[in-house]
């Protein structure tokens, strides 16, 4: 090791010290270290399993096993409790191919992440899966500027069956006013609460149309083409924190569709913040290149 190397390290090893202080856990190696950082989403889950917190669709009701077969968890690799290590959700694409939020898994690496499938209880393990690769959209900065959608690419494909199953891309890209959604998480069921174990889903969410999402009492203009609101003017039954990167679906004759994301609100269920999602079929062309190539699709 040269000089340099070594002075680096030692460096490292002083501030690794301080922040270990600071947040009271015991000193971590550097690699530990690395682990336990990634999107607000993945260190809210390891912060709030550091501190022995009890983890946790506001409104919403259980789902039974095979009810959404293309929901996954996406967990902090390294902590054994499913229930805690949660920290978003996502969907089944392809048997290699999960879609979620892109604020969900930036700044965290493959290795700190297992998806699960199969399971709507987050005491069952389901089956499980690392991640080989984290596909982050080129020109994502921050959930509320919209193109919040990422792809992880497993190392080994996903039995596909009765509970563990795909789900289509929803092929227009805009919804007719009466249009009614489905959403489903093991996200908090009251705004500031924890994720719970069991799946929960909200069903007939009404899709919100982009200009009264802006209207100024909502989201005053900050909403995006590539977003779709849903929920109720008076509030009450909304998705919530740890319910990113989970599926929001649409009924067509064909069968369940995928049409947006969970990515962003202003606290969960308050009147006239509804919820924002992305809107999948503006990528669908770009989840379809990363799927055939992710090297050459256009990544961060
Ligand atoms: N960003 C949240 C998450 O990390 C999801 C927020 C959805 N909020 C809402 N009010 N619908 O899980």
């Amino acid at each position: 090791m040269s000089r340099g190397q070594r002075s680096w390290r030692r460096a490292g090893w002083s501030l690794l010290v301080a922040a270990a202080l600071s947040c009271g856990a015991t000193a971590q190696s550097i690699d530990e270290k690395a682990a336990m950082n990634g999107s607000e989403d993945y260190q809210r889950a390891v912060e709030a399993w550091l501190r022995g917190l009890e983890p946790k669709v506001i409104g919403g009701k259980p789902a039974t096993a095979g009810q959404f077969p293309w929901q996954v968890s996406l967990d902090v690799s390294w902590i054994s409790d499913l229930y805690r290590a949660h920290f978003c959700g996502g969907s089944i694409y392809a048997d290699e191919w999960i879609v979620t939020a892109a604020h969900c898994v930036v700044g965290t690496r493959p290795q700190d992440i297992v998806v699960t499938a199969g399971t709507t209880d987050l005491t069952t393990a389901g089956v499980r899966r690392n991640v080989k690769e984290i596909v982050v959209i080129k020109g994502y900065v921050g959930a509320r500027k919209g193109k919040d959608i990422a792809l992880l690419r497993l190392f080994e494909k996903l039995p596909l069956g009765p509970q563990i199953q795909a789900i289509p891309l929803v092929e227009a890209e805009g919804f007719e006013d009466a249009t009614r959604f489905t959403v489903t998480g093991w996200g908090a069921t009251s705004q500031g609460g924890r994720p719970v174990r069991q799946l929960q889903f909200l069903e007939n969410l009404p899709h919100v149309p982009l200009l009264q999402c802006n209207r100024p009492l909502s989201y005053d203009g900050a909403i995006k083409p590539d977003m779709v609101c849903a929920g109720f003017a008076q509030g009450g039954v909304d998705s919530c924190q740890g319910d990113s990167g989970g599926p929001l679906t649409v009924h067509t004759e064909q069968g369940e569709r995928l049409a947006g994301i969970v990515s962003w609100g202003e606290g969960c269920g308050q009147p006239l913040k509804y919820g924002v999602y992305t809107r999948v079929a503006k990528y669908a062309d770009w989840i379809r290149a990363c799927v055939a190539s992710s090297l050459t699709c256009e990544r961060r």
